[in-house]
């Protein structure tokens, strides 16, 4: 029963959806994106929902390991104590140079944190536990909210996206991820309580915007999780595509095994189920981005 179940997920996992995307637009084909002949500087991406478990991380490893595939040199940036992105792409962040000690200033260069993962193109600052500290540490520094862009103006150059996995939660780091970012994508899962809490992080945007990063845009909505056999899930994402329109990325991510499984596995899910429709999922979101214009 189970099997089957997870069966009939997996093929809904965002595409074999009729003629209308999800999100009740005609459905769009986004183009394979043409090879860059050089690279950088960086546009900075910051995928933040103060909400947990709404799909930050694995869109981080996923979309990240998308770009990277289309020729697009990527760094991800772990800025989540709970360390996931760092386990999910299989680096080791404990005993090594992290993104903490670069926001502490105990190591300058982020050259010296970066690590390489199982996919060519895409690197690596992981994070460990030691960052729930940052917030305390760094509470009466000067432009503290200013820290993390510091620390990437130096390696922006020599990449063409910069992806930061926030933690769940608004507070000084997530607030230094959006000063340091271009843009922000919320992931949204598609269940009943998907909005609540939606208005603050857009408030939160906003007072960033005004305040310390004018040039911040909100690139997008992601919906996550997407069933469309039950109509919950339908509801709720026609709640979504009301509040916000075309900021919903007409690519939705369905709910599949196929996520916990690579995450399991410390791989992103573009190599470890490359057919999987939730690999060609993350992949049409990549082309999407790149069409809107918010990765090169
Ligand atoms: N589309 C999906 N289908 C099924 N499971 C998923 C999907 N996306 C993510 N998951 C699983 O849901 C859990 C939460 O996802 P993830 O860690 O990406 O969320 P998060 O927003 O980063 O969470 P946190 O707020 O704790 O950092 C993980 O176990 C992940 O494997
Ligand atoms: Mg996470």
């Amino acid at each position: 029963m189970t099997a089957t179940r997870d069966t009939a997920a997996d093929e809904l996992a965002g595409l074999d959806l009729p003629v209308n995307g999800p999100t009740g637009r005609p459905r769009t084909e986004f183009p394979i994106p043409a090879t860059l002949r050089e690279h950088g500087p960086a546009r900075i991406i910051a995928l933040c929902n103060q909400k947990g478990g709404v799909g930050k991380t694995t869109t981080a490893i996923s979309l990240g390991a998308s770009l990277a595939e289309y020729g697009r040199r990527v760094l991800a940036i772990d800025f989540d104590p709970q360390g996931a992105l760092s386990a999910g792409l299989g680096v080791s962040s404990h005993d090594v140079n992290n993104i903490y000690d670069l926001m502490l200033g105990t190591i300058k260069d982020p050259h010296d944190a970066i690590q390489t993962t199982s996919m060519p193109n895409l690197d690596i600052i992981p994070a460990n536990i030691d960052l729930s500290a940052a917030e305390v540490h760094l509470v009466n520094e000067v432009a503290r909210e200013q820290i993390l862009a510091r620390v990437l103006r130096k390696v922006s150059d020599e990449y063409d996206v910069i992806i930061i996995d926030c933690q769940p939660s608004l507070g000084l780091l997530t607030v230094n991820a959006l000063t340091a970012a271009h843009g922000v994508l919320i992931p949204l899962e598609c269940e009943f309580f998907a909005l609540r809490g939606v208005a603050l992080l857009v408030e939160t945007i906003d007072k960033v915007k005004d305040r310390l990063n004018p040039a911040l845009e909100l690139d997008g909505i992601l919906a996550t999780m997407y069933d469309s056999r039950t109509l919950h899930s339908r509801e709720v994402l026609e709640r979504v595509v009301e509040t916000f329109g075309d900021k919903v990325f007409e690519t939705v991510i369905g709910r599949t095994v196929k996520f916990p499984d690579a995450s399991v596995a410390g791989t992103p899910i573009i190599q470890f189920a490359p057919e999987h429709p939730a690999a060609q999922a993350y992949r049409q979101l990549a082309r999407e981005l790149i069409v809107r214009g918010a990765v090169a």
